[in-house]
């Protein structure tokens, strides 16, 4: 289920509610009061959604906050599931689940291994999944058709307990958090000549043999591919300024996801963890790779992908996803505003800046 990503991720936090104000009164005003978090990504953002789909995630996934899986690829919560908190709403339950889940308050459509674009591949051959951002969207339209209908005259006795009601589409927080592994995709089907490995994730990085002078940067990140992901985020930058003017009734928001993230890689040991490319789950090592929670061998041995003994000192998890420590630091980054534009805290993105 790992595809090979980069530390590039784009966010989008999109919401449907038409206040007026200048950037000076943000501070005065009170929270938005959300109806409910829709989000669409992959694996960063996945809340069990391709866990349900396809094979379940397996232990010790989740071992530091569930306890046990929780259909997410880290050892506890995701940014996502900081952002519920932090906005005052229960962690969000993927669409495509179908035990236990609650959508009062918001679905989730992201699944592990997602495109924007549909890739020709499968989840059994590099770990796309067949859920790229299209299909989500189609998902999104159906749940909240089949909810507007539940709701209506034609079901008295349809069950409503767990679902939300119709007019709270239009006060909830979307986010979109989705792009690495389009870029990953592209990474691995240029040819030759083109494909140069892979950014600051140990699944690549343990890759690089006898690198050029300059081939990585000073903190052992591929240069090259974190070039092309801020390309990406300077394009999707620019679509998001072009759509707010497209959609005047929505508040939309861009949050620099990569600058949280490249920032931790790069100053690690400064705030408390440890060397950022070391992998907490597993054994990412040049000849070596045994991914988290699965067997293989290892100098003629038989070898388990445990975790660590420490999984808060680390920032990679499983050699592509970040733990839950280092999802809770860049939580707290992108939060308050401060790598967003405009640069309003998640709690007053409801309002529309002008
Ligand atoms: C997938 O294959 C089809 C047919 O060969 C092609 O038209 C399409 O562009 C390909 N898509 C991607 C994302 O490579
Ligand atoms: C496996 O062998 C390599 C050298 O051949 C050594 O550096 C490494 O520590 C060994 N790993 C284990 C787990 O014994
Ligand atoms: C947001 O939080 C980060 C991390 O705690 C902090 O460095 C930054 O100054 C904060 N920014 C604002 C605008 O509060």
């Amino acid at each position: 289920m790992e595809s090979s990503v980069k530390p590039a991720v784009i966010g989008i936090l999109a919401l449907f509610i038409c206040v007026h104000l200048a950037m000076a009164d943000v501070g005065i005003l009170p929270r938005c009061s959300w109806a409910g978090l829709y989000n669409f990504g992959d694996s960063n953002s996945d809340t069990g959604g391709i866990s349900a789909a396809f094979t379940p995630v397996s232990s010790p996934y989740g071992m530091t906050f569930f306890k046990k899986p929780a259909g997410r690829l880290s050892d506890g919560r995701l940014v996502l599931d900081f952002l519920a908190e932090y906005i005052g709403l229960p962690y969000v339950s993927a669409y495509l689940d179908t035990i236990n889940t609650d959508y009062r308050h918001g679905a989730n459509f992201a699944t592990g291994g997602s495109t924007i674009r549909r890739q020709n591949e499968t989840i059994f051959k590099g770990g796309i999944s067949p859920f790229s951002l299209d299909i989500q969207t189609v998902q999104f339209t159906q749940f909240k058709a089949r909810i507007i209908d539940l709701w209506s005259s034609g079901h008295p006795a349809a069950d409503k307990s767990q679902l939300q009601r119709p007019g709270d589409f239009s006060k909830a927080l979307f986010t979109i958090d989705i792009g690495q592994n389009d870029l990953s995709v592209g990474f691995r089907t240029l040819s030759k000549q083109q494909l140069r490995p892979v950014g600051c994730l140990p699944v690549s990085t343990s890759n690089v043999r006898n690198p050029e002078p300059g081939y990585l940067d000073r903190y052992g990140c591929i240069r090259y591919q974190n070039d092309m992901a801020m390309e990406f985020n300077r394009q999707l930058k620019a679509r998001v300024i072009k759509l707010r003017s497209e959609l005047t009734e929505a508040a939309i928001t861009y949050v620099d996801i990569y600058t949280a993230k490249y920032k931790l890689i790069s100053s690690t040991k400064e705030y408390g963890f440890y060397e950022p490319l070391k992998v907490c789950c597993g054994h990412l090592e040049k000849n070596v790779r045994i991914f988290c929670g699965t067997t293989g061998i290892m100098n003629g041995t038989t070898v388990h992908g445990d975790a660590c003994a420490n999984p808060p000192v680390y920032v990679i998890w499983d050699g592509v996803h970040m733990t839950e420590a280092a999802n809770r630091w860049v939580a707290n980054q992108i939060l308050n505003g401060s790598l967003s534009d405009p640069p309003i805290p998640a709690t007053h993105a409801c309002y529309k800046h002008l």
